[in-house]
């Protein structure tokens, strides 16, 4: 069952049997189903719109949601895999009753959605297909950032593709790693970074750096630098983890790590030493930097 969300005026939780009448009256007016190939005020039709929504068998965290307001229901929402869009891509839609429309809380729900998506799990994109003259939808997509890539024949009719990117706020700007042997660090980073995706993006006498996508990570040999060595068990930073797309690359870094600065920590309980569910590396250089190497998705443990 997907969470809670809450925002200023609304709860979206998720969508019950027990929430039939309510969304039968939501879509009550036909006015609300003019850009859908069914007409929702027709009962039959949407009882078998609510039966779909209830048999979603796609990831739990994913899925449907009401829209409540001082207990209330006022409005529909999913987020789910999409099955119009090719790559597996997740899918947003909303429906507001149109009593309550016109007041920003489809914007105020859409909003929190997006945030619980993009932010909260991670997903790369949320998208949205709405047809040309849905002119309130479609305003309500531009409000929220949306970008218009495009047109194609969804859902029997021509939509407009709407996708929605992570925005960089809050996210990490760069990290800075002052190291004792410019060129080590840059063998053992330089090589790892490269390998994963990372490019060069700034050189000067004393430093280096790397960037993937907006984050970008330096090594300098700062002369203000006060010691010789990292310590990874004392104050600051302990490792750097990075994403892995597949087990298969892991294994593969971890291979080719030790012609390039890197030995292995915890070798003895490779890939697992991070818990039964986490595929991870860790490898330690020269100067005592340590790096994990994540293939699966974050999770509360991690040691190292
Ligand atoms: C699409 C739909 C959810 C949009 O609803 P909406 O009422 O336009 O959306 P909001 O409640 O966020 O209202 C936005 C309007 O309220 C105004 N508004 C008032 N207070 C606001 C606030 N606090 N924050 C944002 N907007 C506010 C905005 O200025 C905007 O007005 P505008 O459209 O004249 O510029 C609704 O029309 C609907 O359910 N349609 C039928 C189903 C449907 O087509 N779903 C989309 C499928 S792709």
């Amino acid at each position: 069952m997907v969470p809670v969300l809450s925002t200023e005026r609304l709860t979206l939780r998720g969508l019950t049997r027990e929430d039939t009448d309510a969304v039968l009256r939501v879509f009550a007016d036909p006015e609300m189903s003019r850009f859908f190939q069914a007409d929702f005020s027709d009962p039959a039709r949407c009882r078998e719109m609510i039966d779909r929504r209830l048999s979603y068998d796609g990831p739990p965290e994913l899925g449907h949601w009401v829209l409540e307001q001082e207990g209330e229901v006022i409005g529909l929402a999913h987020l789910r895999p999409s099955w119009e869009l090719p790559g597996n891509v997740t899918e947003l839609g909303y429906f507001i009753e149109p009593r309550h429309g016109g007041k920003g809380v489809a914007t105020e729900a859409v909003a929190r959605l997006l945030d619980y998506g993009l932010v909260e799990l991670g997903v790369p994109a949320v998208w949205a297909l709405i047809r040309d003259a849905n002119v309130s939808s479609v305003k309500l997509a531009q409000r929220l950032g949306f970008l218009d890539v495009g047109s194609e024949i969804h859902y029997g009719a021509e939509h407009r593709v709407h996708v929605k990117l992570p925005d960089t706020h809050g996210k990490v700007h760069h990290i800075e790693l002052w190291v004792p042997d410019l060129a080590e660090a840059e063998a053992s980073f330089g090589w790892l970074l490269g390998e994963l995706g990372w490019r060069e993006f700034q050189r000067w006498s004393a430093g280096v750096s790397w960037k993937h996508g907006s984050t970008y990570l330096v090594v300098e040999q700062s002369p203000a630098m006060t010691a010789r060595e990292h310590q990874r068990c004392h104050p600051g930073l302990n490792h750097l983890a990075l994403h892995v797309a597949t087990p298969r690359q892991v294994d593969r870094l971890v291979e080719e790590s030790g012609a390039h600065g890197w030995k292995p920590l915890f070798a003895d309980r490779y890939p697992h030493a991070g818990g039964d569910q986490h595929y991870a590396a860790y490898l330690e250089n020269a100067h005592g930097f340590e790096v994990e190497l994540v293939a699966t998705p974050p999770g509360p443990h991690s040691n190292g």
